[in-house]
């Protein structure tokens, strides 16, 4: 009964959805509801007589860690019963194909229908870790499942119960189907205009912002209409630009359209409607023009980033003083203790303390247009890693492809298009550099890194520091040689190179660990404390296992300077509203020396290697991003090909008083006061009695805020200053109103008057 009931509920949603200006309906089958699911690993449950009655429900638009399978990584099945009806096929005009829309898995799938395999993403092996490596690399985990069958396949069954079952393999992070609106629906002409927005990018000419799409028709037959492309304000709705046509495509061909309009401050859409003359049928599309609100940094010397730093007694110190502003520019450093010295040319402080304490220092940064005295404190003491870390990570672009070039290249751009003046200050290279062990079983790198000695040697040059990247386990993650049973070695290998920074990633010390218990998990992490104490350099020390365990709790116990609290981000709203709108238990936990780290940043071109591609997040969701991870006291680590360093992006990463909220000396994590609605207002108290407040809007329309004091916590008047703009906004006695954009932020400081 139960099982009919289903079906027939199921059966019946079928959605009718209006094409604008089009007598016909587009009908579509709604697959958000009604899966069965099941962990483990059987072929037989795909065949339709499989019985999976006593299955779980379970929500498709979420990771199943998030359904009750807390950290379960391995096979797992789900199915849904469907009736298609051969109405479906008048809803299109093409009439050729119908296609099943799976969203998003993490991270391997393989579809069948009515217990034929239709088609896979990733080759599934027997080793569902070796699965979860390619998938990684292959960004098949944010890769959206669109499998297409002729009208006339003998595996669709036409008004008959369909029996749909997804394998999905998972390791490591989160795992399952996790989009929402999957369906089954006939593919038609708005699947055949193809709006190509990101084989170019934006650039800024002049007082415009130029981009050229392409638009390609797919379809086998040629295609004849209206196109409108048009460019406005979203806020104000005013037009920055129109153009018509009627276009006229032959199958296949494509044709070049360059836009080009005023920049502006605010978010700014680029609109496409095609109107197909014969069916009517509307294809809509939309791109969002990057607007950049970090003012430039003027030409007189301003002195950046952190305001304290940590070092250990006797071990080496290495700090670029960070200053914008003309060169050449001379540096000053007053009141150093014995053992540091400042080269007056770079800013670059160098040295060993032996004696324990704070230290204020005065600096001073001098060029033409004037000089300018900044404090910075050194403790010596046991802790380092006073703010959060800043820098790159060769993962979210390279993945595996990384080599020395790429990382030496990286290096050059953080001082040529002035990163380090505002902070930045670690390369790190994470998996993809290892070899094998030699005869004495110390590791080396693979040939892609010729002399990891020499590279350490030529970032601290720079004032840079290094980064490497290994595992408890006997593997990485990628596959490669990892520290199990070499721990104390390693370390004495990474220190010799001049390694400043460790990631260590649990992937396969999972074989290792005999279950999931909390001392299981903290095992191999205090092997390699051990092992980084007793080496004569401070070596940062992140932690990566995902969060397991709630690594928070007992992160600094391991002198944990960081720890990964959830699995990989991906370049999708998807993945980074998730990771970032979740930070909130672990705030108590971070602190200075010991931080939350939601996973790198996800901007600019991007890809885990070879190839790349721009950022698939909208400018508003890239504010809302660095904002976020501001707020949130997070590690910042680039992920992106630093080569390809646009406009946009560089002003995204420079703006020194969103950093500053991210450097605060207080090290609070930021935590949301108030949830309404699809607004969200996240507040972090500053060092200086100021707070820093996120006004996020995570809704898919513009919103208008009002933000009352009290609510936040704020009794007396406040001046309010818009962080992004560097502007003030004015002062405040009970409330004030402002708007945002979808998936956008306003962020501000407040401070009493
Ligand atoms: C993952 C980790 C990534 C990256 C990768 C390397 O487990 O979360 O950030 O380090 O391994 O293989």
């Amino acid at each position: 009964m139960k099982k009919n009931l289903n079906f027939f509920t199921l059966a019946a949603i079928i959605f009718l959805i209006s094409c604008a200006g089009n007598k016909k309906n587009i009908i579509s089958i709604d697959l958000d509801h009604g899966w069965k699911f099941k962990t483990g690993d059987d072929l037989s449950w795909a065949k339709p007589e499989a019985d999976d009655s006593k299955w779980d429900s379970i929500s498709t638009g979420k990771l199943w860690e998030e359904q009750g399978h807390d950290n379960y990584d391995g096979y797992a099945w789900y199915r849904i019963k469907v009736l298609i009806p051969s109405s479906l096929k008048e809803s299109s005009y093409l009439k050729d194909s119908l296609q099943f829309i799976l969203g998003k898995i993490d991270d391997c799938d393989q579809f069948f229908l009515n217990g034929t395999l239709i088609g896979e993403n990733n080759t599934l092996t027997s080793n569902p870790i070796a699965d979860s490596i390619f998938s990684k690399l292959s960004g098949f985990y944010a890769t959206d499942r669109n499998y297409i069958l002729a009208v006339n396949s003998p595996k669709i069954l036409w008004d008959k119960e369909n029996v749909l079952a997804v394998r999905v393999s998972d390791h490591g992070g989160g795992g399952g189907m996790y989009s929402s609106h999957l369906r089954i629906q006939m593919m038609d002409i708005r699947d055949k205009i193809l709006i190509d927005k990101s084989s170019s990018s934006f650039k800024f000419e002049g007082d415009k912002t130029n981009k050229t799409y392409v638009i390609k028709n797919g379809s086998g037959i040629g295609l004849k209409g209206k196109l409108t492309i048009t460019a406005n304000i979203d806020e104000t709705k005013e037009v920055l630009y129109t153009f018509e046509e009627n276009l006229d495509l032959k199958p296949g061909e494509s044709k070049e359209y360059p836009v080009s309009f005023k920049a502006v401050t605010n978010a700014t859409s680029v609109n496409f409607v095609f109107k197909h003359s014969d069916s009517k049928i509307v294809v809509e599309s939309t791109d969002q023009a990057p607007y950049i609100l970090t003012p430039k940094s003027g030409d007189e010397p301003k002195i950046n980033g952190a305001r304290v730093v940590g070092v250990r007694p006797g071990k080496p110190f290495l700090f670029n003083i960070p200053a914008t502003g003309l060169r050449p520019m001379t540096f000053e450093a007053k009141n150093l203790p014995q053992g540091l010295v400042v080269d007056a040319n770079t800013g670059i402080i160098t040295g060993k303390v032996s004696q324990k304490g704070d230290y204020k220092i005065a600096l001073t940064a001098k060029n033409s247009k004037g000089e300018v005295t900044r404090e910075l404190i050194i403790k010596v003491g046991d802790q380092i890693m006073l703010t959060p870390p800043m820098g790159w990570n060769s993962w979210n672009c390279w993945g595996l492809s990384v080599d020395q070039k790429k990382v030496i290249q990286s290096a050059h751009v953080f001082k040529e298009k002035g990163l380090m003046e505002h902070g930045w200050a670690f390369i790190n290279i994470d998996d993809g550099w290892e070899a094998k062990r030699d005869a004495k079983g110390e590791i080396l790198a693979n040939e892609k890194f010729p002399n990891m000695k020499a590279l350490g040697d030529s970032l601290h040059k720079l004032g840079l520091k290094f980064g490497i990247y290994s595992s408890p386990g006997p593997l990485t993650c990628g596959g490669y040689t990892a520290s199990y049973q070499h721990e104390a070695q390693d370390a004495k290998t990474y220190a010799k190179w001049g390694i400043d920074y460790l990631k260590y990633d649990w992937c396969s010390y999972g074989q290792i660990a005999k279950d999931n218990s909390l001392a299981e998990l903290k095992k191999p992490y205090v092997v390699m404390q051990k092992a980084l104490s007793e080496v004569d350099r401070d070596i940062v020390y992140s932690l990566c296992q995902y969060g397991m365990g709630n690594v928070w709790e007992w992160g600094s116990e391991v002198n944990g300077n960081l720890w990964r609290t959830t699995g990989d981000i991906v370049d999708t709203w998807e993945s980074l509203s998730q990771i970032g709108f979740n930070q909130v238990k672990n705030a108590p936990n971070a602190g200075p020396g010991h931080w939350n780290d939601p996973d790198m940043l996800i901007v600019g071109w991007v890809g885990w290697g070879p190839s790349l591609h721009p950022t698939r997040l909208t400018i508003n969701e890239q504010y809302t991003h660095i904002s976020l991870w501001s707020l949130l006291s997070a590690p910042l680590l680039i992920g992106c090909d630093l080569n390809r360093l646009d406009d946009f992006t560089l002003n995204l990463l420079t703006n020194d008083e969103v950093i500053d909220i991210n450097q605060d000396p207080l090290g609070k994590q930021a935590t949301p006061k108030i949830t309404k609605g699809n607004t969200q207002i996240w507040v972090k108290e500053l060092e200086d009695g100021g707070k820093a407040v996120g006004i996020f809007n995570l809704g898919d329309k513009s919103e208008k805020v009002t933000v009352t004091l009290s609510e936040i916590g704020i009794t007396e008047k406040q001046n309010v200053r818009d962080v992004w703009r560097q502007k003030d906004m004015g002062t405040f006695d009970t409330s004030f109103e402002t708007s945002v954009g979808s998936h956008g932020v306003m962020l501000l400081k407040l401070s009493a008057k």
